[in-house]
């Protein structure tokens, strides 16, 4: 049985429709995994740095749970990046506690698919903002799984209407099973 952890790198989960709606949707699958929210676990003086990385040595799976913010990860995350992948634990010499692991970037955006094109208001397609984190995976010696997103997931109270949330919320659900497929697949090859 594989170990998935799930880092969700929301800045402001209470707030969260998107990502919060697949995390539920993991949460109510009947896959075991630990969810981390980085929201709640850095304190005045940061991360638990020691904890952090105890949790990516007991896991198989990582997912990078988080809504695409400037087209990457939001602060939080780089910050748990910066701090928890540290020389000597995720690279550089004796670095290799996440050797072999596997890593899913699974992530939720405001913009339509649509726009995500040559022209378009985000001019490049996803896939092309996403090799700094494919190469962090890298260097640490991961395996990148095919990442998992949704386009199109913005929800801002007062602005869309309850059936954008409804849209929202089931895209989440085929979200979440997309993510459980890849995570699955992966324990078979
Ligand atoms: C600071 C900030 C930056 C954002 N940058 C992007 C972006 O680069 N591309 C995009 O499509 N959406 C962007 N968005 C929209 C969010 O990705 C979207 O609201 C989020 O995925 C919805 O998930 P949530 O309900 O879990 O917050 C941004 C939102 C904020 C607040």
């Amino acid at each position: 049985m594989q170990k998935i952890l799930v880092i969700n790198g929301h800045p402001n989960p209470e707030a969260s429709v998107a990502g919060k709606a697949v995390l539920n949707a993991l949460e109510s699958s009947r896959c075991e995994m630990q969810i981390r929210t980085l929201a709640q676990l850095c304190g005045p003086n940061g991360f638990d740095v020691t904890a952090e990385q105890e949790a990516l040595r007991r896991a198989d799976v990582i997912v990078w749970h988080f809504p695409f913010y400037w087209y990457s990860v939001p602060a939080i995350l780089k910050k748990w990046i910066d701090d928890v992948l540290t020389r000597g634990f995720a690279h550089g010499a004796g670095g290799t506690a996440l050797h072999g692991k596997k890593l899913l970037l699974s992530f939720t955006t405001g913009a339509a698919a649509q726009e995500y094109a040559k022209g378009r208001a985000m001019n490049w397609p996803v896939e092309a903002f996403l090799p700094p984190l494919l190469q962090t995976a890298y260097l640490c010696g991961m395996k990148t799984l095919a990442p998992v997103w949704s386009n199109g997931m913005i929800f801002i109270p007062g602005v869309h209407t309850e059936a954008d949330r409804e849209r929202i919320l089931k895209q989440a659900e085929e979200h979440a099973a997309r993510l459980l497929d890849e995570i699955k697949a992966c324990a078979e090859n």
